[in-house]
This record gives structure tokens, C-alpha cells and sequence, in this order.
């Protein structure tokens, strides 16, 4: 066999581009499933309190329907302590919107006609949904915050801010955001006898049967999760929700007929994850040239009463810059309201509109250049752990920006330039994400004997281009061409791996591929024989312990807003990335766009409407809850540092998923500054906020 060049690195296009264009690429609902039923939910209308009585009568008796299923005649869940999860177990209502009962029929419209024909009776009881700063009294006292501390502090920063020459005191607020993925979330489940086979719309096939097999009293094996294209989830599909559930419970009475569930978009904004608001006050303590002595980040955001999810919005405040004095709080209101889940770059992403507006408010505060600012303030290691970071290119991705975009030419003064009726003005912002990497991902090689390497893993592409990337990365740790690599994902019938969210998936799933084709070197040498076969985990090549591993950007926007009518555009956006290797520069490239695509949406359109009076989130679809259209997204470039990343495993590449939106919408409101003189620190950057 020949020696290839390095196959990753390659501009490859899409594996599995071809059979997505042409309607060849199975989605969850696409699967064919034989003699199938459809499910439709009927959902609370109360924000909080119990059924009474539910009369399923009229429904039950309609045509074609199969079952109407209620808390009162639903199989039993053998673990119902996930109160997202447990669906129909209880006559508790914990929010508006919650599955209260769901009726399964022979077609989608006789499901949805019989569900409309369910009455449901309610005792309503008192409710709070929305996030407000004096909510003390709704404070959990205790969080999970998965596994990072609440609250840190260092040195006394309230006597440093006692003392500063010059102190940034701000609140800073996000709205409440919806992921909505292009493909809804979608189930299709089938028993057979104790066996259930479940096609899911998921970021993680084996995390989801993980989820499942507790909740129905069988072991993990009997369980099979199917994804092998996902359209698009964004951290809302990195867990199962409730509908999984609702979906596997439903198909326990169809006597072994799949049941089909689709969310309906409007569906999506109540059942599925999204992004808590979040209250944000920064205060950053300076000398008079910008050099940082305080920084704290105190922020409110809210969880579901039901379940606890607490988003790391002040996390990015502990490593991104210098200052000897600081802390950070989080503190989680327990609601009336769905449960929020990841968002992309949870915490990350609303923490760094906070600190990054703040970051321009100081700048102009000290009368420095906002990037000058953060060259005066990066720190020399990782404040927060005291450890060197493995790469630190912040600098070098400001500067960067800084030449490609034209900075050279900001006006200092906001609100000085007028072209043809619009202030126009540009800005930056810094990103950062960390670097993580997933343990327990193994991987299978089996050589087929036609000279085709058959690769296997239990990964999940979502649409980012894990079909691609780790084609490339099997090719080249076996030494062959991607062209005989033939990946298989998406089935927990292949190894054992982890979810495509946090950024991890292709370092994490990268790792154990070269494990296994280590492996199959080692087992088999250069000139395998047909069903040689091998397997191997990324565990013997750990990332660096002590090392701060994080990837940084910079986030360059030039924005224009109306004189007359506030009416905000943002005409050019460019990033500039340091991410470690790069694996494929083509898809790469999209991950970085979307990434900023979406904190443009960020920025100035997406945002949940609760009314609290009913807990209901009124702007439940794409009529109302706006994300970027094509005339939204203007002039877009995203470049990165070419650099391999030596302690971030043995790919050298650090993720991109998330850090593409981390900044953009700050980087958004600062141009908005220099551009009006008006200062918004309100999420989105609607026009009203500008007459
Ligand atoms: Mo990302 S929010 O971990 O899919």
C-alpha cells in the first residue's frame, strides 16, 4: 500500500454531501419503519399546578386512533427522578407547555385531530416565569453547575474597587434564546419484545441509551440509538428530552408498531432546551492606562423548578484576563419555566457579551484603544488555575483581525461618521472556548480484504462535518487515502463514544481513531489480511494535565444604524481564530460562519418573549422569533493561526463548534457604540434602542 500525504489538512469536500443533496441521506423521521403509528402531545396550558380530570373520551373514539395515553394509564417509568423526563407519571404540572397527555393514531392528522379533542382539567396554583434580579427568594441554595465552582474570588476586590482610578459599573442582559435547529427534534420508536430500537434526532447516540435504559428497567444493550445524519441541534440535542421518553413509553401499547414523533416547531420552543436569560453585572477596577487591578462578574440566570441546568456564564471572567482582585458569582433562579439546556457555547457565549462590552466601556473609559486594552491586560498565565497555557494566541488573532479588517481606520469618537443617512461604525470583541477532551471513545478498524479500511465509532455528525473530518483523520493515521476509508457513526451498535457538543467531538473522536489504527499497526502491520481487526481508545494519548487548554479569537464587526429609524445592519463581520489544527479547512470554515451567522442572530434578532402572566413564551415560532436571513448576513470571513496545538492530544486540534459565536454579539454592540454614541447593554440590538 502506498504511502498518501497527510489527509487531514485537506480542503476534502463532504462525504456525505452527495447523498444529502440528493434526498439519500435518512434523518430520524425518514427512517422506514413498517406499519408505523404517529404521536401527537397535548400540552399543559397552565404554567404550574395538577390535573384534575382529563376526558379522553372523544378522542379515544375517533378513527384510527391506536391509544390516548395520560398520567393516569401510562406504563410506569422504573425511575421517574428526572422530572423532565418523567413524563406522564404524575398529575403535576411544572410548566406551560409540558406534555400532559399524547394520543397515538394510524396517521400524523387523525394524532393531531384526537389530541385537540382531549379537555384537561387543572388546579392552578401560583407561578413565577420570569427572570428578574430581586428573585432572592427563588434562589436554589444549592447548585450542580456541572462540576465547576459557583463562585470564585481572589485577593479583596471590593476594596480594590474602593480604590481604583477608574471603575466600569454595568448590568448587562440576555435574553432568553432558542436553539432551532433545521431539523426539528424528532423520534421514532419501536419494542420488540424487551428490545427497543430507537431512530433519534440526537447529538449522542450512546449518551442517549444511557439516558433511556433506567428509565425502562433494561440494560444498555438492549437499547439501540440510531443518528446517522442529524440536521443541525446546537447543544439542544446533546440530551434527550422529554419527548425521547414520550415516544419510547407510547410505543410499550402499540403491540410492537413503531411510533413517529415530530416536534412541530412551535413544540420545539417549550420541550426542547434553550438558552436562560441571564442578568449580568461586571465591574472592572483600572489604573488610568487600562491595566486591570479588579474585575468581578456577579450574574442571575434561571433554571426549571423541575430541573436544575446552571449555565457557566461568568466562567470566561476567570481566565480571560489579567487582574490580581476578582470574582464571580452565579446565582440560579428556580422558575415556572421549561427546562434550559445547552445552547451553543453555553456560558461562554452570554458571559462574553457582558465582559466584552464592558472590556469597550473601559477602553473608552481610559481613553486606549480597546485592542491596546487587552494587549495591556493579558495575563502571563491562566489566572484562575495558575497554569501556563498550552497556547495563548489572543494577541496574534487581534492583531491579525486587526490588519485584515481595516482597524486602522476606526474613528475613536463614536458617532462621527454619516454616510448617506447611516452612522456607521465598527468594533472588536475577544473569543474564547475551552479545550476539552473526552474520555472513554473507543474505535474499530477492520481491514476488508478489497483494500478498504472499514472504520467504527458511535460518533454523531450533526452537520458540522464529522463525516468528513474523521475520514480524513482514519486516513491518515492508517496511511492510506480517504477514498478507502469507510467510516460508519451514528449507531450505539458501534464503540462507545461521546457527544458532538462542548467542541470535544473531533479531538475526542480523532483520538481514538488513531488509538485503533495505532493499534492495527501494531496488530497487523503494513500488509493487513482480509477481517483484520483491531481496537483501540484514545486514552494513551492524553491531553496535557498542566496545561490551560483554550482556543481564542477575535471578533472584527462594522455596523451601520439608521439616523432616522434606528434600523441596525451589520455590513461586515470578520474572525480571526487560534483552534490548533485545523482538519479540514472547507468545513472548518462553515463552523466558523455559523458560529458567527448565529451571534449575529444573537446580536440583533433572537429573543424568547415570556409572558409571566401565563408562563408561556409568545413568540413560539420563525414568524416571531427571528433568526439571520440571507439579507441579514452581509460581507463574512473567518481566518485562523495555522498552528498544531501539542498538548491538546495527539491531533493538535482544540474544537470549533462553539467559539465562533463567543464575542460576536459584543463585538456587534461595540461597532453600535462607535457608530451612534448609544450604549446597549440589552440584548437583541433592536432599533427602538437606538432613537
Ligand atoms: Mo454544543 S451547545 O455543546 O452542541
Amino acid at each position: 500500500m502506498s504511502v498518501q500525504p497527510a489527509a487531514t489538512g485537506l480542503d476534502l469536500e463532504r462525504v456525505d454531501g452527495r447523498a444529502k443533496v440528493l434526498g439519500l441521506a435518512p434523518y430520524a423521521y425518514e427512517h422506514p419503519a413498517e406499519n408505523p403509528t404517529y404521536l401527537y402531545p397535548v400540552q399543559s396550558t397552565i404554567a404550574r399546578g395538577r390535573i384534575t380530570a382529563i376526558d379522553t373520551a372523544a378522542a379515544e373514539t375517533m378513527d384510527g386512533v391506536v391509544a390516548v395515553l395520560t398520567h393516569l394509564n401510562a406504563p410506569r417509568l422504573a425511575n421517574a427522578a428526572d422530572k423532565e423526563l418523567a413524563v406522564l407519571q404524575s398529575d403535576e404540572v411544572g410548566f406551560r407547555g409540558q406534555f400532559v397527555a399524547a394520543v397515538v393514531a394510524d396517521s400524523p392528522e387523525a394524532a393531531r385531530e384526537a389530541a385537540a379533542r382531549v379537555r384537561v382539567q387543572y388546579h392552578q396554583e401560583p407561578h413565577h416565569a420570569a427572570l428578574r434580579a430581586d428573585h432572592e427568594d427563588l434562589y436554589k441554595p444549592e447548585q450542580i453547575n456541572a462540576g465547576l465552582e459557583t463562585d470564585t474570588q481572589a485577593g479583596d476586590p471590593d476594596a480594590a474597587l474602593a480604590s481604583a482610578a477608574v471603575v466600569v459599573d454595568r448590568t448587562y442582559t440576555t435574553p432568553a434564546e432558542h436553539n432551532n435547529p433545521m431539523e426539528p427534534h424528532t423520534t421514532v420508536a419501536q419494542w420488540e419484545g424487551d428490545r427497543l430500537l430507537v431512530f433519534d434526532s440526537t447529538q449522542a447516540v450512546h449518551n442517549a441509551r444511557k439516558t433511556l435504559a433506567p428509565l425502562f428497567d433494561v440494560e444498555v444493550e438492549q437499547i439501540r440509538v440510531v443518528a446517522p445524519h442529524v440536521g443541525g441541534g446546537f447543544g439542544s440535542k446533546g440530551l434527550p428530552h422529554a419527548h425521547v421518553v414520550l415516544t419510547a413509553l407510547a410505543a410499550k401499547v402499540t403491540g410492537g408498531r413503531p411510533v413517529k414523533y415530530a416536534l412541530t416547531r412551535q413544540q420545539m420552543f417549550f420541550l426542547a432546551g434553550y438558552r436562560t436569560p441571564t442578568i449580568q453585572r461586571l465591574q472592572l477596577g483600572a489604573s488610568p492606562d487600562g491595566r486591570i487591578s479588579v474585575l468581578t462578574h456577579d450574574v442571575v440566570e434561571q433554571t426549571s423548578a423541575i430541573k436544575e441546568f446552571a449555565e457557566q456564564t461568568a466562567g470566561i471572567s476567570r481566565m480571560m484576563y489579567s487582574a490580581d482582585h476578582r470574582r464571580t458569582t452565579h446565582r440560579l433562579a428556580s422558575l415556572d419555566v421549561p427546562v434550559p439546556s445547552w445552547m451553543r457555547a453555553p456560558g461562554e457565549c452570554p458571559g462574553s457579551f457582558g465582559l466584552e462590552v464592558a472590556m469597550d466601556e473601559l477602553a473608552e473609559a481610559c481613553g486606549i484603544d480597546p485592542i491596546e486594552l487587552r494587549v495591556r491586560n493579558e495575563p502571563a498565565i491562566d489566572p484562575e488555575t495558575g497554569k501556563p497555557f498550552a497556547s495563548r494566541h489572543l494577541l496574534a488573532c487581534l492583531r491579525e483581525g486587526a490588519r485584515r479588517f481595516g482597524w486602522e481606520r476606526r474613528n475613536a469618537q463614536p458617532g462621527t461618521v454619516l454616510v448617506d443617512g447611516w452612522r456607521t461604525g465598527i468594533g472588536v470583541a475577544a473569543s474564547t472556548y475551552p479545550a476539552r477532551r473526552q474520555p472513554a471513545n473507543t474505535a474499530r478498524i477492520r481491514f476488508t480484504g478489497e483494500g478498504f479500511y472499514e472504520v467504527q465509532i458511535g460518533a454523531v455528525d450533526l452537520g458540522t462535518g464529522a463525516w468528513t473530518a474523521l475520514t480524513q483523520i482514519a486516513a491518515e493515521a492508517l496511511e492510506c487515502g480517504p477514498e478507502q476509508v469507510r467510516l460508519q457513526i451514528g449507531d450505539t451498535d458501534l464503540p462507545v463514544a461521546t457527544v458532538a457538543g462542548g467542541s470535544t467531538g473531533t479531538a475526542s473522536w480523532g483520538s481514538a481513531i488513531i488509538g485503533a489504527a495505532q493499534m492495527f499497526r501494531k496488530e497487523h502491520g503494513g500488509f493487513p489480511s482480509a477481517e483484520d481487526t483491531s481496537e483501540g481508545d484514545g486514552e494513551r494519548n492524553p491531553a496535557g494535565k498542566n496545561y490551560a487548554l483554550h482556543s481564542f479569537g477575535a471578533q472584527f464587526a462594522e455596523v451601520q444604524v439608521h439616523a432616522d429609524s434606528g434600523e441596525i445592519r451589520v455590513s461586515r463581520m470578520l474572525g480571526v481564530y487560534s483552534a490548533g489544527r485545523i482538519i479540514n479547512p472547507r468545513t472548518a470554515r462553515s463552523q466558523f460562519l455559523g458560529g458567527m451567522t448565529m451571534g449575529i442572530g444573537m446580536a440583533l434578532h433572537e429573543q424568547s418573549v415570556m409572558d409571566e402572566r401565563f408562563g408561556m413564551i409568545v413568540n413560539h415560532d420563525f414568524a416571531e422569533y427571528h433568526v439571520p436571513s440571507h439579507a441579514d448576513i452581509r460581507q463574512l470571513e473567518a481566518f485562523w493561526l495555522e498552528e498544531v496545538d501539542e498538548h491538546a492530544g495527539p491531533l493538535g486540534a482544540r474544537g470549533i463548534g462553539e467559539i465562533g459565536i463567543v464575542g460576536a454579539a459584543a463585538a456587534v454592540a461595540n461597532a453600535a457604540y462607535n457608530a451612534t454614541g448609544i450604549r446597549v447593554r440589552d440584548l437583541p440590538l433592536t432599533a427602538d434602542k437606538f432613537l
